[in-house]
């Protein structure tokens, strides 16, 4: 089986990625990047020389080389993860969301109905990773689950909402086999310092201010984020084609509590007296467009395919502060950018 994932060298992706690789050795596992601002080669340091691992630097907007690739490769399937992610860049720059979002997903999408049209026993499956802001904003109560309508608010949710209809609709269409996964807020190693937690624990180590939008009541459901590609590797091998499924922690916390609980917990691991880094909270204007609440109905895959969450949230926090001060080297070499030209000597377009 040889498996294309892209946005290998991201947060999530790096995560997939390394599961997949230890855990299945007799697959193939090519790793498609463009190592935007948010693709980190360091990400993938423990697994790089595995022989079963291949880094290929691309772009998925630019369909003749997503052609080619496909040609190449002639993968048996696809792990689609590669996106432009954070809320706020899409809302001052929405069409780099609608180019890799929407138009990459398509290039995808266009490529592997070619391979799955020439031999359906070849290519198997289409698993697309998306989220669960495409249901929109939940009031005080409820939750969202497989057959909530579609409510995007943000340019970014927008994009990945029109993606994931593209992907039904090539299911429709064409057959073509696919999967969609829409999970809750994902945290852990790795995560890039510009979402809340990663950057509220940078700024604590720095004693920098920690901004929090609005009065902070807005509320997310958090998952681990190897929580998240365990359920990605049990949707990827169990799920019947055509289907959905939601992934979520049952763990909602608004965003006020979570920086309170690690302005604590920080004072604790950086012998800082109890209170200190609360004072760093500082109230900022709001996110325009600001949704009031996520969370994920995940009985489906619970019951279904036997998934679980495996971590309490304040363990998860702790293991994740310890791994962001432990990696002193790379939170510097990603606030600093020096991780963008790490690996240029090593990898390029070439090796597609
Ligand atoms: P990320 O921003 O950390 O990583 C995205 C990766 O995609 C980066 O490595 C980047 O270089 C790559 N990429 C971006 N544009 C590309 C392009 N045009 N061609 C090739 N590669 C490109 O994102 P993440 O948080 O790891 O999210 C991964 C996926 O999971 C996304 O599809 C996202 O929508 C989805 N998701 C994220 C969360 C979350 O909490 N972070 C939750 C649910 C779903
Ligand atoms: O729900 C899944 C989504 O979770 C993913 O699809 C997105 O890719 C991912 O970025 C995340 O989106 P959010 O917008 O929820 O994550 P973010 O970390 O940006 O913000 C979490 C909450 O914290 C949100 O309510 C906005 C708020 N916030 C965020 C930042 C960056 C602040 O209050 N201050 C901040 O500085």
């Amino acid at each position: 089986m040889k498996i294309l994932i892209t946005g290998g060298a991201g947060f999530i992706g790096s995560h997939v990625v390394r599961l997949f690789v230890n855990k299945y050795p007799n697959y193939q596992i090519v790793n498609l990047d463009k190592l935007t601002y948010a693709g980190n080669l360091a990400n993938l340091k423990d697994i790089e020389d595995k022989p079963n691992y291949t880094f290929v630097k691309g772009d998925i907007v630019d369909a003749s080389f997503i052609n080619s690739l496909f040609k190449n490769h002639r993968f048996n399937a696809v792990l689609h993860l590669a996106a432009e992610s954070h809320v706020d860049r899409s809302i001052t720059n929405p069409l780099e969301f609608v180019y890799t979002n929407v138009i990459g997903t398509v290039n995808l999408l266009n490529a592997a109905k070619e391979l799955f049209k020439e031999d359906s026993s070849q290519f198997v499956k289409f698993y697309h990773v998306s989220t669960d802001e495409v249901y929109g904003s939940l009031g005080e109560t409820g939750l969202f689950t497989e057959t909530t309508a579609y409510d995007p608010h943000s340019p970014y949710s927008a994009s990945k909402a029109s993606s994931d209809h593209f992907v039904r609709a090539y299911y429709d269409t064409y057959k073509l086999p696919c999967v969609i996964s829409n999970c809750s807020n994902n945290y852990g190693p790795y995560h890039f310092p510009e979402k809340l937690i990663p950057l509220c624990i940078n700024n604590i180590k720095n004693s920098k201010p920690l901004p929090i939008y609005g009065k902070g009541e807005n509320v997310r459901d958090w998952l681990f984020v190897e929580d998240h590609a365990r359920a990605i590797d049990v949707i990827f091998h169990k799920a019947e084609l055509g289907t959905t499924y939601n992934i979520g922690g049952h763990n909602e916390w608004t965003n006020i509590d979570v920086i309170r609980l690690l302005c604590d917990m920080m004072d604790e691991k950086l012998g800082r007296e109890k209170g200190t880094n609360q004072k760093l909270i500082t109230f900022v204007t709001d996110r325009a467009g600001h949704d009031l609440r996520y969370a994920i109905d995940s009985t489906k895959l619970q019951n279904e395919l036997g998934w679980k969450p495996s971590l309490q949230f304040e363990e998860g926090l702790s293991k994740t502060v310890d791994w962001y001060l432990k990696n002193d080297e790379w939170l510097n070499n990603v606030t600093s950018g020096a991780y963008a030209h790490y690996y240029e000597k090593q990898y390029s377009d070439s090796n597609k």
